[in-house]
């Protein structure tokens, strides 16, 4: 007989949307302080919805870009999601719960290394964040055309698509490795705890409650 993969959305159950990659490796470790583990090993497991020691909470594995949208739409209760993804998102139906203080990174400008500055003329921006990107220059008063990548974007100003990119910097290699220098912060970034907006109603208890672990594990970390 098949068995069946579909979830059926449980009241006594949380949902949690987790973002892969980077954030991943450090969400990890925070929720098995506060006994939740995943049932799987995700470094080998294929699979993407994954029980835990907690029987009330599974976790999804999703791109990062799409956990707030598993959350916006009630797929998942909850989310674990950049707040670079987040500003790009746009926050819809979602409510930023907890700075999670994972992940850390910046939104940064970056041109070529033979460059000082910004080019004082209109500029060519590349980047896969847009929202944070427009509001930076748009504050600043810098008239910006913005060019949407989805990846690889310190290619651009090496091949002439653009002046500069706004881009997530954390060891500063990738850069490096290309030919480009850091210039502005536009973001300080961090990994956030997200919540559906319905689900804050109709599983108010056990979400409060899991909160309030992770807040004490959260202010503990160094
Ligand atoms: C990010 C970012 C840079 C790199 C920066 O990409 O877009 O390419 O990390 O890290 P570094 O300063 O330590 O070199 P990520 O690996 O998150 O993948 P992505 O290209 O899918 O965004």
């Amino acid at each position: 007989m098949n068995q069946s993969h579909r979830i059926n959305h449980r009241n006594d159950e949380l949902i949690i949307a987790l973002a892969k990659g980077r954030i991943l490796k450090d969400t990890l470790p925070l929720f098995a302080k506060i006994g939740i583990k995943p049932l799987e090993n995700l470094t080998i497991s294929r699979k993407l919805m994954i029980e835990t020691t907690n029987p009330q909470v599974k976790f999804l594995i999703v791109r990062a870009t799409d956990a707030p949208t598993y959350v916006q739409y009630g797929a998942a209760d909850l989310g674990v999601s950049g707040k670079d993804t987040l500003i790009e998102h746009g926050y819809t139906g979602i409510f930023e719960m907890l700075d999670l203080h994972i992940a850390k990174c910046k939104l940064m400008t970056a041109v070529l290394n033979e460059m000082d500055s910004l080019p004082d003329k209109r500029l060519t921006v590349a980047t896969k964040y847009v929202t944070s990107a427009r509001s930076y220059f748009a504050d600043k008063g810098i008239h910006a055309d913005i060019i949407k990548l989805y990846g690889s974007m310190e290619l651009a100003p090496l091949v002439g698509l653009s002046d500069c990119i706004v881009d997530l910097v954390d060891t500063g290699n990738t850069l490096k490795a290309n030919g480009l220098k850091p210039l502005d912060v536009v973001l300080e970034i961090s990994t956030r705890l997200i919540a559906n907006r319905v689900s804050l109603k109709t599983k108010s208890m056990m979400i409060k409650s899991l909160l309030a672990d992770l807040e004490k594990v959260v202010a503990i970390q160094p």
